[in-house]
């Protein structure tokens, strides 16, 4: 059986959350063997899978098919699939529609952007029975448009209101909040002031969890650099030297090889000849 949202809940205070973002099969099911606690099919996709310049252009048609890849992969992980632009914000049966696609999906949960504007929407998921992780902090839908990517809650009033907009997402039901690029010292205050899980990206060490875009960790999304990223391999530099290899080998007659290749029957080949021959 794999992890469920009260698994989750149930790690704080006890073990760090461990989360990466998942879109497709083949990656989710490495991440999933690694034993990472949430496969998150973060709108993120939309830069990194579909080469956009930001999350604003992804659908719901885009995240289905993304869910529906890594719910395949998982075993043991929870998945949580976000609610793209506009899949959300236009009304509360909008929301329900919509997360009811991701859910059908695959997605165990499902995550949206906002404070304590969204409780409504919040609750009434939670009511009919569909798991929300909330998403404060730097919000790329939508803070994008008005500050692009900029650390939250550095002021003090900016601190309060991300620290009012967790007890609105809590007290609306969700089952743990994202922090996004908040200031470690708010990260903190929040994250011991609700008694749901805090995870964080760029928000410190006192998250109960971290999350981190998969491409980014592995190094092989190039196009942006965030300082908050800690990048486990260089995948990037390793995959380009391998497909020169590979187009060498090609080019050299060195691939394929013995090993790659399938053979007749060496008499029926014989025979083959022969009637080719006359
Ligand atoms: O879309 C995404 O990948 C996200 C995470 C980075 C939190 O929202």
């Amino acid at each position: 059986m794999h992890k469920t949202v009260k698994d989750i809940v149930d790690m704080k205070n006890k073990q760090k959350i461990s989360i990466v973002t998942s879109y497709d099969y083949t990656l989710a099911t490495l991440c999933d063997n690694a034993g990472i606690d949430v496969l998150l099919v973060g709108d993120s996709a939309g830069m990194v899978m579909l080469g956009y310049e930001n999350t604003i252009p992804v659908t719901m048609e885009q995240m289905s098919l993304f869910t529906s890849a890594v719910a395949a992969a998982r075993k043991n992980s929870l998945v949580v699939a976000d609610l793209p632009f506009m899949s959300y914000q236009t009304s509360v049966t909008d929301a329900i529609t919509n997360s009811g696609k991701l859910i059908k999906a695959g997605a165990d949960a499902v995550k949206l952007e906002g404070g304590a504007e969204m409780a409504d929407t919040v609750s009434s998921l939670v009511e009919i029975g569909i798991p929300v992780m909330g998403h404060i902090g730097l919000q790329p839908q939508t803070t994008m448009l008005t500050q692009g990517y900029k650390v939250q809650g550095r002021t003090k009033d900016a601190a309060i209101k991300l620290i009012e907009d967790a007890k609105a997402l809590e007290e609306a039901g969700v089952f743990c909040i994202v922090l996004e690029m908040v200031s470690h010292e708010v990260a903190k205050i929040i994250t011991d002031m609700v008694n749901v899980p805090t995870i964080g990206i760029g928000s410190g060490l006192d998250c109960d969890g971290q999350v981190l875009v998969i491409q980014d960790m592995l190094g092989m999304y190039e196009k942006i650099n965030p300082k908050f990223v800690k990048k486990y391999l260089n995948l990037s530099q390793d995959i380009v030297s391998a497909v020169k290899n590979y187009k060498q080998d090609i080019e050299t007659k060195h691939f394929p090889a013995k090993d790659n290749m399938f053979s007749m029957d060496e008499t029926e080949y014989e025979k083959l000849k022969k009637e080719i021959e006359s």
